[in-house]
């Protein structure tokens, strides 16, 4: 079998890089779109497709920035990385610094980073610092911390990561043949929505695509700083992902949102934590909470009957279920412990008593 090509030979002609980039890669890039037949026979939306960025080797969307940001910041001589994160962020800079011998340094909110991100950043080697505070106080102090000098930022401030992360948005049209009529997405930093935007843009400007989605991004009820129009101080949500109360690319986000002709809505968690139990259980589609959000916005918009016009959507699965083994474990049936025996197995198996 053919090794997967690298995003950034794949896009070399789309994306900020010159034959001096180093091409970095792990395998980033050319995830499946997966079909829904349960999500289109519950919503009448002819068709439903899931875009699985927990398949990147991170396991998630951050890798399609990340490669391009660290490869740019090797590009140019830079011998330290530094993020501020929920946990996916600082998982992929993690991984991509180790794999270019750079060091990576991640600032954290403490106590509200899902296990398995954690555990990335750390195996990776990252220095990895707690901050008692939010993401949003984290981000700030990377902030200052890289106008000292302290590395090279790679949050999605760093342009080069929304440059690597419109590629999601070229892959859809080459599976499709076309942009969708709709695409679902969860926004926490806004940084992702920017970057779909982007794509689907340029992929109508050279002809990919012959349509441009309308973009519909979903925030976490207690973190929807941009659907109530003011920064949130102290955000809330199962989602840890996008628990963020300030985004950094919040005008970005708007701007995209207004131009499609789409919407930025929030979701509650037992919306969220209701799609991402009905992914697992119905289509054997394992994402983190965060990545339900999109799912849960599109059944929302089923019931309301806000799906007019849609006949193609997309919802960005945007990080692996795996991530969060705490939420998982709280949500689903535990093992049935039992003798090895013959009977009590058969019984377990069954259900019975
Ligand atoms: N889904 C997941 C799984 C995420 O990790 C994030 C953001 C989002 C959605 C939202 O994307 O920020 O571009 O609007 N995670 C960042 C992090 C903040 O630090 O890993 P966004």
């Amino acid at each position: 079998m053919l090794a997967r090509v690298s995003l950034i030979d794949r896009y070399a002609a789309r994306l900020p890089v010159t034959a001096r980039t180093p091409r970095l890669t792990l395998g980033e890039g050319s995830t499946p779109l997966v079909r829904s037949p349960r999500l289109e026979a519950e919503t009448g939306v002819r068709e439903v497709w899931l875009k699985v960025e927990g398949m990147n080797p991170t396991g998630s969307f951050k890798d399609r920035g990340m490669v391009v940001a660290v490869a740019k910041a090797l590009e140019e001589g830079a011998s330290s990385v530094l993020c501020a994160s929920t946990g996916n962020t600082a998982a992929s800079a993690a991984a991509y610094a180790a794999r270019a011998g750079v060091r990576c340094a991640v600032i954290l909110p403490a106590g509200n980073v899902a296990l398995g991100k954690l555990i990335q950043a750390m195996v990776f080697g990252a220095r990895v610092v707690a901050v008692r505070g939010s993401f949003d106080d984290a981000l700030a102090l990377a902030r200052r911390l890289a106008d000292e000098g302290e590395g090279t930022l790679v949050n999605s401030v760093n342009p080069y990561r929304i440059e690597g992360q419109k590629t999601a948005a070229f892959e859809v049209c080459e599976d499709l043949g076309d942009a969708p009529d709709a695409l679902f997405i969860p926004v926490g930093n806004a940084g992702n929505i920017t970057a779909y935007w982007r794509g689907f843009v340029e992929a109508a400007s050279w002809g990919l695509a012959g349509r441009r989605p309308r973009l519909y991004g979903f925030q976490a009820e207690g973190a929807a700083p941009i659907v109530r129009g003011e920064p949130v101080p102290e955000p809330r949500t199962v989602a840890t992902a996008i628990r963020i109360g300030n985004p950094a690319s919040w005008a970005a986000a708007v701007a995209a949102r207004d131009a499609s002709g789409g919407a930025i809505e929030a979701v509650t968690d037992d919306e969220i934590l209701d799609a991402y139990g009905y992914l697992a259980r119905c289509e054997g589609v394992f994402c983190e909470p965060a990545s339900a959000a999109a799912v849960a916005g599109l059944r929302r918009r089923a019931k309301d009957g806000g799906l007019a016009g849609i006949e193609r959507a997309v919802c960005v699965l945007t990080g692996s279920g795996l991530k969060d083994p705490d939420t998982a474990t709280r949500s689903a049936s535990p093992p049935i412990e039992v003798d090895a025996e013959l009977d009590a197995v058969r019984r377990a198996i069954r259900g019975g008593a």
